[in-house]
């Protein structure tokens, strides 16, 4: 068997497939490793780290490609990378199946295998494997760390002879993996944290973390969440409610961090224009969520937006900004992926399609659209994203993990 990792081309990624630690266990695995020069660079890890660990260094991705049975990336290849990938190959991403359009064709003209990380199952035995989490979780911490670079006074409360530094309020609004890291870090650092989200579940997470949980807790909100864990997007009616809640907590905020996600649809919008005009001069708002059309009417993919002296930071790929530790976790999370695949007495590929996890995340099978949440609108009905009740496949569901996450990810 033999693996590719490539050298990510898009111009916002640091990350890398494997490291030198998966790199030696694949190799335990029975494969033989090839990694594109420099792919590691980013991640602080140079080639002889590699080739010490056991990897052949490829002088570049076709090189990599050309004999590989299976290619582990980051993000999903762009039409140019696809060239050179032989039909059959087995290619794991983040594949950001539903926003990618036009790009899943050249896989399908491949004749490749796709599999997408982010549609990783959320239940105990994939929680290893879950890139949603690794990432979210460091994205969460990094989101804190940005919104104090750009906040012109500290954290925490300071008692000095010149007389007292008041500490920051701060409010994360989503608090799933990210969010309720984003709560220990900004505890962490001596603010004042309070915490919003869509989830009855959520309360008891953001209180175990210290923080206060303020939510319209209606009889909607009580059946919130999917049988996946994920949030429903709610009826205009609650976003009328939960946005007037907002608008009155969000002007006495000094730092607000935003992490709502709805699976397979755009970022709920929460942070309205005038709600923006109502915070201090001097507060700041990172907006996790940018790349999904942002919880934030006004924050823009990439920029930190000033208005009225409010600064909104939109960061896109947050995780790659601590691509060191975010490689370290994806690349396990990868070979955890892998090792599912594999046939370990024979030491070949040994795909069981009928695993959950294998159905779950298979988007392409030798070059045809299988995901039933790809497949066109009258065979798929719109529940079928992840995260709604309909399994995706008939495989047998398994359970859900209760994930008592402290923050921490999995
Ligand atoms: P996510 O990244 O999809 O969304 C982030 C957060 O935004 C969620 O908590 C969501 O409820 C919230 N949100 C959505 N719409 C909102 C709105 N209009 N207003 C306020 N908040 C809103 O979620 P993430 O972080 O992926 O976690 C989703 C769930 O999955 C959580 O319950 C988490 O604990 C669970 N989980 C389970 C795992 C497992 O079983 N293996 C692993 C990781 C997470």
């Amino acid at each position: 068997m033999k693996i590719a990792i490539p050298k990510e081309q898009r111009p916002d990624e640091s990350r890398v497939a494997a490291s030198p630690e998966t790199v030696k266990k694949l190799i335990n695995l029975g494969f033989e490793v090839a990694v594109e020069k420099g792919a590691g660079l980013g991640a602080a890890i140079p080639d002889a780290a590699y080739e010490a660990a056991g990897a052949a260094i490829a002088a570049d991705a076709t090189v990599a490609f050309g004999s590989a049975d299976v290619v582990a990336k980051v993000r999903r290849p762009l039409p140019e990378e696809t060239k050179g990938l032989k039909a059959g190959t087995l290619v794991i991403s983040i594949a950001d199946p539903f926003r990618a359009g036009d790009e899943l064709k050249p896989l399908q003209d491949a004749g490749v295998t796709a599999f997408a990380m982010d549609l990783i199952p959320r239940i105990t035995r994939a929680q290893s494997m879950d890139v949603l989490s690794s990432q979210s979780n460091l994205a969460g911490y990094k989101a804190v760390l940005d919104a104090a670079a750009a906040y012109g006074s500290a954290f925490p409360q300071m008692m000095t002879a010149a007389g007292t530094v008041p500490p920051a309020k701060a409010l994360v609004m989503g608090a799933g993996v990210a969010g309720l890291q984003a709560i220990a870090t900004a505890k962490r650092l001596g603010a004042i944290v309070s915490a919003t989200d869509v989830r009855p579940a959520a309360k008891e997470q953001v209180e175990s973390l210290g923080g206060k949980f303020v939510a319209v807790e209606d009889e909607e909100f009580k059946q919130a969440e999917t049988a996946g864990g994920y949030a429903k997007e709610m009826s205009p009616e609650y976003q009328k409610k939960q946005a007037a809640l907002i608008a009155e907590t969000i002007a006495k905020m000094d730092i607000v961090i935003t992490t709502a996600l709805i699976p397979g649809r755009p970022a709920p919008k929460l942070i309205s224009k005038e709600m923006v005009e109502s915070m201090k001069p001097g507060s700041v708002i990172v907006d996790l969520a940018v790349e999904t059309g942002g919880n934030c009417e006004l924050s823009q993919p990439g920029k930190v937006v000033d208005v009225n002296g409010v600064k909104i930071v939109g960061y896109v790929n947050v995780p790659s900004r601590l691509a060191a530790d975010a490689s370290a976790l994806y690349a396990r999370n990868i070979y955890n992926f892998i090792e599912l695949l594999v046939d370990k007495e024979e030491k070949k590929l040994a795909v069981n399609w009928e695993d959950q996890i294998v159905a779950d995340t298979c988007i392409i099978r030798d070059g045809k659209l299988v995901h039933p949440a790809l497949a066109p609108q009258e065979e798929a009905p719109q529940e079928d994203v992840p995260g709604e009740e309909a399994p995706a496949e008939p495989a047998a569901e398994e359970e859900k993990s209760d994930d008592s996450s402290d923050g921490q990810g999995g």
